[in-house]
C-alpha cells in the first residue's frame, strides 16, 4: 500500500525534451515539458545543443512542475529519473540534477528506462483513458524508437520486435526533409496525406524478419523516386505533394500494421497498446479502428500529451518502483543504451 500524500516528482532529459512531472497515486498533478525549438533549423536533433538546453531549461521546468502541482519539494516522497535509453548528454543532465536533489531533499531515488515508461503511461489515470489488461502487446513508435513489446506484467516486458536501422518517425521525418518540409515533417505528411491518393505512387515495403522493422531503404526509395521525377519535372514535388504524402504514408502505415498483424498471430494477444509520438499519425489511428472492428482487436491509445515524450510517464514507473521499493543508490550512472 502507498501512503495517501506519496508525491512523486519525475524527471525526463533522454532527447530533446525537457520534462517534469508529480504524480500523486496515480494521478497526474503536472506534466510540463520545454520541447527545444533550437533543433530546428538544422532538421534534426543536435545532441551537444540539446545538452545545453536541457541544462538551461531542467531548473525552471522543476520549479514549474512543483507549482503547478501545488506543493513543495519538501513534501516529495522520491525522485524518479529517466537512466536511459537515449542521448548520453542529455540523459547525464537529467541524472545528476535527480541525484542531487534526492541527497539534497534526503529522499529515495528511482531510476526509469524511458521505454517501460512509454508502455506504461498507459497506467496513469486520466479520464478517458482505460488501463489495459495484461498480458498486452505495446507498440512504441516515435522518431527515436520503433518497437513491439510483450508486456506480462509492469515488470516482465519483453522486445519480441525492433527496427534493425531507422525509427519511423525518422522515415516521416527525413522523407519530409526530402519533401523540402521543415523539421519534425510527420505531422506536415499526415496533413498534406489527407487529400491525396494513397494509391497513386507505390513505395517498397523493406523485407526483414516478421516482427522487425526497417526503415532506411524506404527513406532512400523516396530520395531516389523524388530525384528521378524532378530531373523529368521540375514542379513535380508541389504538383503531387499531396498525393506523395497520402502514398508515403499509406506505405508506412501499412508496414506498421502488418508487423502488428504477425505479432498478434504469434502471441495470441489481441490487446494493443500504442505509445510514442507517430500515434498521432489519423492514418495510424484509422487502421487500428478498423482492426478493432475487423478483428475483434482491443486498442489502447493514450492522451496525447502521454503519448509523445513526457515526464509524467516517468513519474507513473517512479511510482510502480517505489511501491515495490525498487531504490537506485547513488551510485547509478545514466546509460544511454539502457535495455528492457
Ligand atoms: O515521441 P516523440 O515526441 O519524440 C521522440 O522521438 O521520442 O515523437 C516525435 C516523432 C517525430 O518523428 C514526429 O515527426 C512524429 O513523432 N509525429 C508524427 C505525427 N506527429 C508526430 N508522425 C506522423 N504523423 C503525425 N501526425
Ligand atoms: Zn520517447
Amino acid at each position: 500500500m502507498i501512503e495517501k500524500n506519496c508525491y512523486i516528482l519525475g524527471i525526463e532529459s533522454s532527447c530533446d525534451d525537457t520534462a517534469a512531472a508529480v504524480i500523486n497515486n496515480g494521478v497526474i498533478l503536472s506534466n510540463v515539458v520545454a520541447t527545444q525549438k533550437i533543433h530546428e533549423a538544422y532538421g534534426g536533433v543536435v545532441p551537444e545543443l540539446a545538452s545545453r538546453a536541457h541544462q538551461q531549461n531542467i531548473v525552471p521546468v522543476v520549479h514549474q512542475a512543483l507549482q503547478q502541482a501545488n506543493i513543495d519539494k519538501k513534501q516529495l516522497s522520491a525522485i524518479a529519473f529517466t537512466r536511459g535509453p537515449g542521448l548520453m548528454g542529455s540523459l547525464l543532465v537529467g541524472t545528476s540534477f535527480s541525484k542531487s536533489l534526492a541527497f539534497g531533499l534526503d529522499i529515495p531515488l528511482l531510476d526509469v528506462n524511458h521505454m517501460q515508461a512509454h508502455i506504461l503511461a498507459h497506467f496513469i489515470k486520466a479520464e478517458g483513458q482505460k488501463a489495459p489488461n495484461f498480458p498486452f502487446l505495446a507498440l512504441t513508435i516515435s522518431g527515436g524508437h520503433t518497437q513491439i513489446v510483450r508486456v506480462s506484467s509492469y515488470f516482465d516486458l519483453e522486445v519480441i520486435g525492433q527496427t534493425i536501422d531507422d525509427a519511423v518517425g525518422e522515415a516521416f521525418d527525413k522523407s519530409a526533409k526530402i519533401l523540402g518540409l521543415p523539421y519534425p515533417g510527420g505531422p506536415l505528411i499526415d496533413k498534406y496525406a489527407q487529400q491525396g491518393n494513397p494509391k497513386k505512387f507505390i513505395f517498397p515495403k523493406p523485407k526483414v524478419s516478421p516482427l522487425d522493422f526497417s526503415f532506411s531503404g524506404l527513406k532512400t526509395a523516396v530520395l531516389y523516386f523524388i530525384q528521378k521525377n524532378v530531373a523529368e519535372n521540375p514542379n513535380f514535388i508541389e504538383e503531387n505533394l499531396a498525393d506523395i504524402c497520402a502514398s508515403l504514408q499509406h506505405t508506412i502505415v501499412g508496414y506498421l500494421m502488418d508487423k502488428l498483424k504477425n505479432a498478434v498471430k504469434q502471441t495470441g494477444i489481441t490487446q494493443v497498446a500504442i505509445g510514442g509520438g507517430v500515434s498521432a499519425n489519423s492514418g495510424i489511428r484509422k487502421a487500428l479502428g478498423e482492426a478493432e472492428q475487423k478483428y475483434g482487436w482491443r486498442v489502447h491509445i493514450p492522451k496525447f500529451e502521454f503519448c509523445t515524450d513526457n515526464a509524467a510517464m516517468i513519474a507513473m514507473v517512479g511510482e510502480l518502483k517505489y511501491k515495490q521499493k525498487h531504490f537506485a543508490d547513488n551510485t547509478v550512472t545514466a546509460n544511454a543504451r539502457m535495455k528492457l
